[in-house]
């Protein structure tokens, strides 16, 4: 027998296709059609941070991809295909990578413990703190330290989105998309945004990284 919580979606869902289709009784055919969102959000999969709701956009309106820890992993085909598709067929004009602060995939990657598969994966936050260490280190509250590693992770998949060849190759011949840095504060519901220098990273980058 399914528990109330699962039952109550069913009801939730009725509901707000009614409330929808009040406001425009189009809504959903409209939306069926086609989809131009012009962002897409690289988030973490935390049920706290739920994209379109913190953002107060509508279906249609933000491309998703969400994981633990809201990272961009060189070698994850997922990820890699979300972005190219929404670059090169959405043609999304920003790409926002947000975490956020009390973020557990953090606070699990500075513990020193044994977390079998999930190790893989932290070690990416891992290989951000080390590129930070000295920064981190010089940081005794612990809270403070997680907050920070927060931010700096954003900032390290930013770069991660930015050293794509089809992000360089869509901003060199269009100037979008625009790559954005942001963390999402649990305890006040507000984002904020780390305002990465999106030309002077892409510049940088492409001394190393430019393909084509
Ligand atoms: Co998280």
């Amino acid at each position: 027998m399914p528990s109330e919580k699962y039952q109550q979606i069913f009801e939730n869902n009725k509901q707000w296709v009614q409330e929808k289709l009040n406001l425009d009784p189009d809504f959903f055919t409209n939306l069926s059609k086609d989809q131009s969102p012009d962002f897409l959000w690289i988030g973490c999969a935390d049920s706290r941070v739920p994209a379109n709701v913190v953002t107060g956009l509508e279906p249609g309106d933000i491309f998703v991809h969400r994981n633990i820890a809201n990272l961009v992993v060189n070698a994850d085909l997922n990820v890699h295909s979300v972005i190219q598709y929404a670059v090169e067929h959405l043609k999304v004009k920003h790409i926002i990578v947000c975490g956020h602060y009390e973020c557990g995939g953090v606070k699990a990657s500075m513990l020193q413990e044994d977390l079998g598969l999930l190790n893989n994966w932290l070690r990416y936050i891992r290989d951000v703190h080390r590129l930070h260490q000295e920064e981190l280190d010089a940081i005794s509250d612990e809270a403070k330290k997680y907050d920070r590693l927060a931010e700096l992770n954003v900032v390290e998949q930013c770069i991660n989105v930015i050293k794509t060849a089809f992000v360089q190759k869509s901003y060199v011949n269009s100037g979008y998309p625009l790559v954005h840095g942001w963390v999402y504060d649990l305890k006040t519901g507000l984002i904020k945004d780390l305002n990465i220098n999106f030309s002077q990273i892409l510049e940088k980058i492409r001394k190393i990284y430019k393909i084509g």
